[in-house]
């Protein structure tokens, strides 16, 4: 299939919808300023075929995006240990809410929530470092150097009040091994990443490959933990919405207040989708009407 005319008409369909809906993220200064008029699409089949239309070489902020990669670092290198202080259950809640952790002992219920990935990014703390280590995987994946946006991870830890709430509270109980400043740094810069949607259709190649590196081709993980990353995407990788993406789009998606998502066809394609206007749940707008269009004129669905 020529997947470039669908990626160009889906774009040119969309366009006059920017700005109309949905608000960029405000609460982390540096992102308020991103301009909402940004339309991005990108895909790379298991074969190596790639498309790509809009503003599909612009760089943005990844924010929860990297919990995807954080999660499979863990795995990695922890194999199931890193299952012992986070649950695999939808939230039904914000990303961010902390209403949950006070009576699940400071366990958080998926590793997508921010409460997760911070108990991800304290594990990988422990092992290397975070920061390097995850700028090394990213580039490995998308086969360029990528790099921390200071700027970003600097206006975030100026007002990362919540973040800072949920990993002392998690620490109280035990579950946060390191200094909470320094998982905090760590998840921040994690967060801050700057990539396109070209780079991150190609990044998360290895889920439709049952683990194989996109390029490389060697294991990154085991054809069952990539399974289990896929299932995770589907039912906690875009929040408070997952039963609203499961039912509108049918695919394992993860999402990012920076306005990106990512989404697997199993042994097929991956792809990533970029505007910067959000719903409710912090979701992309657009990215979320983009990849409805993309699963409707193409038939492809894991159900
Ligand atoms: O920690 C935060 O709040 C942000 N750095 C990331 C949140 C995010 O991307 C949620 N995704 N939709």
């Amino acid at each position: 299939m020529d997947f470039q005319p669908v990626l160009e008409e889906i774009v040119a369909s969309l366009r006059p919808q920017l700005g109309l809906e949905g608000q960029v993220a405000s609460y982390i200064p540096a992102l308020a300023r991103v301009s909402p008029l940004q339309l991005g699409i990108a895909l790379r089949t298991c074969d190596g075929q790639e498309a790509h239309a809009g503003d599909s070489l612009t760089p943005f902020s990844i924010q929860s995006l990297s919990k995807l990669f954080s999660l499979t670092l863990g795995m990695r290198e922890m194999g199931e240990a890193i299952w012992e202080r986070i649950g695999r259950e939808p939230s039904g809640n914000p990303f961010n809410s902390l209403v949950q952790l006070e009576s699940e002992q400071g366990i958080p219920r998926n590793p997508f929530i921010n409460a997760g990935a911070l108990a991800v990014t304290d594990r990988l703390v422990t092992l290397f470092d975070a920061k390097a280590q995850m700028l090394a995987l990213l580039s490995s994946l998308c086969g360029e150097t990528v790099h921390f946006d200071e700027e970003v991870a600097a206006s975030e830890a100026s007002t990362g009040f919540r973040n800072a709430a949920l990993a002392n509270f998690m620490k109280s109980f035990g579950r946060i091994d390191n200094d909470v400043s320094e998982v905090l740094d760590a998840y921040f810069h994690h967060c801050s990443v700057s990539m396109n949607c070209l780079q991150l259709a190609r990044a998360a190649g290895f889920l439709c490959r049952d683990g194989a590196h996109p390029f490389a081709g060697e294991p990154l993980l085991s054809e069952r933990q990539t399974r289990r990353i896929n299932s995770l995407m589907l039912t906690c990788g875009t929040y408070d919405a997952a039963g609203e993406f499961a039912f509108r789009i049918g695919l394992p998606c993860k999402s990012g207040v920076g306005g990106g998502i990512v989404a697997v066809v199993p042994d097929k394609l991956t792809m990533c989708v970029w505007s910067p206007a959000l719903e409710a749940s912090g979701n992309s707008l657009l990215g979320m009407k983009a990849l409805e269009m993309f699963t409707a004129r193409t038939g492809l669905s894991i159900f």
